[in-house]
């Protein structure tokens, strides 16, 4: 298996996304399957986001400063979806709101992972070299094991704590 953190990154991506295609195929009133997809979606989101903010981001920006408004927005755009995360987490399927919150966590989501994968990725690849997108890659291996799965899990909350008072 792959460590290379930039296909194990494009490999959440690609679950992700196929969430986001089953929730907007899924009917207009079928609750109980959109429910279970937005909390598969909130598990992938909160573990991936962890997995960027606490190692690939950080590495990125030290080993290569250039891309330091690219991490910066990047940041920002995690902040976005980590409070519709949490809002959809305490959140009814049912509820009028719910569907309209999900459609736009996917177009924000949709629109970082585009950036991510045709703007920051290949300048990522071309700055670094292949060992250390492994080394950055068996990091996150090793932290994907301690990654929080629902938002509201203490190391997911201090994160979104750090991001609006940092
Ligand atoms: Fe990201
Ligand atoms: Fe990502």
């Amino acid at each position: 298996m792959s460590t290379d953190a930039i296909v194990m990154l494009k490999d959440d991506h690609k679950q992700i996304l196929r969430t986001f295609r089953e929730f907007e195929k899924a009917g207009e009133r079928a609750h109980a399957a959109k429910g279970k997809l937005v909390d598969r979606m909130i598990e992938l989101l909160t573990v991936h986001t962890y997995l960027e903010n606490e190692v690939m981001y950080p590495r990125v920006r030290e080993l290569l400063p250039e891309l330091e408004d690219d991490v910066l927005e990047s940041y920002e755009e995690h902040h976005v979806a980590d409070v519709l995360v949490i809002e959809l987490a305490g959140m009814k399927p049912d509820a009028e709101r719910f569907t309209a919150k999900t459609t736009v966590l996917i177009e924000n989501v949709r629109h970082h992972i585009e950036e991510e994968e045709d703007e920051w990725f290949p300048k990522v690849r071309e700055g670094l070299s292949r060992t250390t997108l492994r080394e950055i890659g068996a990091e996150m291996l090793e932290t994907r094991a301690k990654a929080p799965t629902r938002p509201s899990q203490p190391s997911a909350l201090k994160k979104a704590v750090d991001a609006v008072t940092s």
